[in-house]
């Protein structure tokens, strides 16, 4: 067994973080950045100091191993913080339970610096394909709040047309209804616990200022009675994506109707739009993330031609032990 050499990620790392990144969503994804330039902002991320919130391990050179620590900010009276666990299976035996150790132990020391009257609360992901990983969380008390599946779909199979509610026109994403969808979002995801809810300043890297976004390949809903601000009332984000079979796919990142227009057949124009365009500009595959708890979601990617991969993620949280 070779002993690995462990030191704090450096911005020149950025690489190497890639591959690993890549080759563990490969084997067991949980939505790691899998390109350069997310990678290199995820190292620059304010607030976030390489050398005491980041651990990698080196194996004759090559990482094999990256932890991290990241301040996600205060919520209700908590301040949120995000262990981040990533090991490529070869080293998995050495390095998962060190770098969970160190975790637990630098959010502890994260908290005392800059929020020491605040409360804590860890929050991770697991692969489904990592049980011993899984047993460490549940014997420190990690508790799983949701799973999120990824479901697959064959573009090339017939897409059944549902036709939008009357008075409903779809149209590919268009920027000028940039800062209006974001508050379409926010209305359509507020209940919705775990949730992301962007402000402007977050939104672009929400979705539609990413370099992977297709707008052509997403949709809009706009109430044709509303011709002035508010009439976002669906949206449907779709990204240039690996799927989990290595091969090029699309991935349906977000997709949400408004409250009041649910349950008349918004959602199930805009997926089948959207598949109709990905298949046109060549696409052979369309894959998205849900939670298994979100069971109207589930209901209606399965009525649309969407099947289980059997690839997910756990995400759970727990209070740090210091807090306890
Ligand atoms: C999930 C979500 C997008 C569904 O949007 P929607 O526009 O209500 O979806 P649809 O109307 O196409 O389908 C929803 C249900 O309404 C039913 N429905 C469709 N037209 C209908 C009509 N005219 N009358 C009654 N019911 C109807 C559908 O059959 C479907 O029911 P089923 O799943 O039991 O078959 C919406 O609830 C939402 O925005 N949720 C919050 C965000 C979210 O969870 N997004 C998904 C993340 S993965």
């Amino acid at each position: 067994m070779t002993v690995l050499r462990w030191r704090p990620a450096v911005l020149t790392d950025v690489d190497a973080l890639t591959d690993l990144f890549a080759a563990c969503e490969q084997k067991d994804p949980v939505g790691l950045d899998v390109e350069p330039d997310r990678v290199r902002a995820r190292l620059a991320m304010p607030g976030l100091d390489l050398a005491r919130d980041t651990l990698v391990a080196e194996d004759a050179g090559r990482i094999v191993a990256y932890g991290e620590t990241a301040d996600m900010g205060t919520g209700p009276g908590v301040l949120r913080i995000r262990l981040t666990n990533v090991v490529d299976k070869s080293a998995r035996d050495q390095a998962t339970r060190r770098l969970h150790d160190w975790l637990i132990e630098r959010a502890s020391q994260l908290r005392k610096e800059r929020w020491p009257d605040l409360p804590a609360m860890l929050g991770t992901r697991c692969g489904a394909g990592d049980p011993e990983r899984l047993q460490l969380l549940a014997d420190a008390d990690f508790s799983v709040v949701r799973w999120e599946w990824t479901l697959v779909r064959d573009l090339n199979a017939p897409v059944s047309a549902t036709a939008a509610p009357g008075g409903v026109e779809l149209v590919p994403f268009d920027r000028r209804y940039d800062e209006e969808t974001r508050l379409a979002h926010n209305e359509a995801y507020a209940d919705s616990p775990t949730a992301m809810i962007p402000d402007r300043e977050s939104w672009p890297s929400h979705a539609t200022g990413l370099p992977t976004f297709l707008p052509d390949a997403s949709v809009l809903a706009l109430d044709s009675d509303k011709p002035d601000g508010n009439e976002v009332v669906g949206f449907l984000f779709t990204l240039d994506h690996v799927g989990v079979d290595g091969r090029p796919a699309v991935l349906l990142h977000c997709l949400g109707t408004r409250p009041s227009w649910r349950r008349r057949g918004l959602a199930s124009a805009m997926i089948g739009n959207a598949l109709t365009a990905c298949r046109a500009a060549g696409h052979h595959r369309a894959e998205l993330h849900v939670g298994g708890d979100n069971r109207e979601a589930v209901r209606l990617y399965t009525r649309l031609g969407f099947a289980h991969t059997g690839r997910g993620h756990a995400i759970l949280t727990c209070r740090p032990p210091t807090d306890r």
